[in-house]
């Protein structure tokens, strides 16, 4: 709270309302009593300007291209940390001592395999359909399987859905890619890292055993770094939203899986993927940096552009130098790496793209990495998922947790019919 303040003068009087500050970042005006006081509503589709609760887990200025995690910069957490750290980071506010780094990552191997029965789940689906309407299902389906971690009002066992939920992600997804390749499922193995298991049980086949190539280990070590968790993003706005109403956990990550596969959002990094592919060349680009221009143009630049970062994003920023790093410690060249650092360039210095601010996101340069590691781009969506699993269960966590949250239920600008009668169908 401040002693600051905010004045409305309105047609049916004068209101004030009290500003709030954080540890960081913009103030807020507490219009919680804005509609009783004022009967009206505020209007902000979108939410552009609009603080949807507290949240002490992430902090992001756009304007800087700053991003914490509990404080810690994104980049020294990619270059120096691993996912089980920073998913302890994220759940618990600190990073861990290694006791607590060990039993954490303990626990968590723990919980990677699923119900047997969920394996039936997979063959009620085309072998073509598309990974993440598998994971849609089967994560839902959770809720049907762990009873005994779905009671959100007791903290023991909305911890054991945590884990169980970070720890099966990748066993699902594994799957989801075995079934579409019609490959036989593997089981997790214990001695394995979180990320290391997630790689055997992707790419490893029953007839041989599985050689985990450090250089992809680590590359896929930040990848997961870089996308576990983003502020107050839609698909986490989706999970707090589903949570609010008491929902079971794995329904609402279940919504975020959901709210994450729109092209607007996770989904951009396979659409970027296959837009390079469509530029092919480095001549082709003025051609699409037209059309991205052109208003009677529906196309936009994929993995361009973001809703907070008016500068470059820096998880891009260390994705590019990881995209850079991996091809050539892998030996592949690839000529969409090429495409997209000559896009980028060409769009940097048009004016149209310094105007709007629109600059490389976390999708831009994601899907040159997981393509030259071997997933097809169907999949890239479902590794967003994995690892915003993270994100979207710390800050489930923390919802629940808050004694101001209560069931979100927007209001809106009415603009439909005003009352008028019914009118039988013989007389229309
Ligand atoms: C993610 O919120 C998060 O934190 C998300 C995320 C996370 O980690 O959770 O960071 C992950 O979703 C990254 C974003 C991935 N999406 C894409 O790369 C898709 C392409 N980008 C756009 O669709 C767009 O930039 C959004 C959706 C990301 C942001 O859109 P906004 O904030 O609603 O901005 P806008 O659509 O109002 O665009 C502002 C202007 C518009 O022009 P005008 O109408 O003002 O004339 O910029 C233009 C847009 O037309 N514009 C683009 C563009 N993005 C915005 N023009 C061309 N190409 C683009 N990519």
């Amino acid at each position: 709270m401040t002693d600051k303040t905010a004045s409305l003068k309105t047609t049916s009087g004068d209101f004030t309302y009290p500003l709030l500050n954080g540890s960081v970042g913009p103030d807020v005006v507490d219009i919680r009593k804005f509609y009783g006081d004022t009967g009206m509503f505020t209007y902000d589709p979108g939410f552009t300007s609009t603080a949807s609760c507290q949240s002490a887990i992430t902090y992001i200025d756009g304007d800087q291209g700053i991003l914490l995690h509990r404080g810690f910069p994104i980049d020294q957490l990619a270059e120096k940390s691993n996912f089980m750290e920073v998913a302890y980071l994220l759940l618990h506010g600190d990073l861990p001592k290694q006791k607590e780094l060990d039993e954490f990552s303990y626990t968590i191997t723990r919980h990677t395999m699923v119900h047997e029965q969920l394996a039936t789940f997979y063959r009620g689906f085309r072998r073509d359909a598309h990974p993440m309407a598998i994971m849609c299902g089967v994560v839902g389906a959770l809720s049907a399987f762990y009873h005994d971690s779905t009671d959100i009002t007791d903290p023991q066992q909305r911890l054991i859905a945590s884990h169980r939920l970070i720890a099966k992600m990748p066993t699902l997804a594994a799957m989801a890619f075995k079934y579409s390749v019609g490959q036989p499922f593997l089981y997790p193995q214990n001695g394995l890292s979180y990320t290391g298991n997630f790689l055997r049980l992707t790419f490893g086949v029953p007839a041989e055993p599985y050689e985990i190539n450090p250089i992809v280990e680590k590359a896929m070590e930040r990848i997961f770094i870089l996308h576990a968790d983003h502020e107050q993003n839609a698909s986490t706005s989706t999970v707090r939203l589903a949570g609010s109403s008491g929902a079971n956990p794995f329904a609402c990550i279940a919504a975020g899986i959901a709210c994450l596969w729109g092209p607007a959002h996770g989904g951009a990094n396979e659409a970027a993927l296959n837009m390079l592919r469509e530029i092919g060349t480095v001549k082709r680009i003025p051609e699409y940096i037209a059309r991205a221009k052109d208003k009677n143009d529906p196309f936009r630049l994929m993995g361009f552009g973001h809703r907070v970062y008016k500068n470059y994003d820096p998880r891009a920023k260390v994705m590019q130098a990881t995209a850079q790093a991996v091809l050539k410690e892998l030996n592949i060249s690839d000529p969409v790496l090429d495409v997209a650092q000559e896009l980028e360039q060409i769009a940097l210095h048009d004016e149209y793209f310094i105007e709007k601010k629109l600059y490389p996101n976390v999708d831009f340069y994601s899907g040159v990495i997981l393509n030259a590691i071997g997933f097809p781009t169907e999949m890239f969506t479902v590794l967003f998922a994995i690892a915003r699993t993270v994100g979207w269960v710390a800050q489930w966590n923390e919802m629940i947790s808050d004694p101001e949250q209560k069931i979100g239920r927007p209001r809106q600008l009415y603009v439909g019919a005003t009352q008028r009668d019914y009118v039988p169908v013989k007389e229309r």
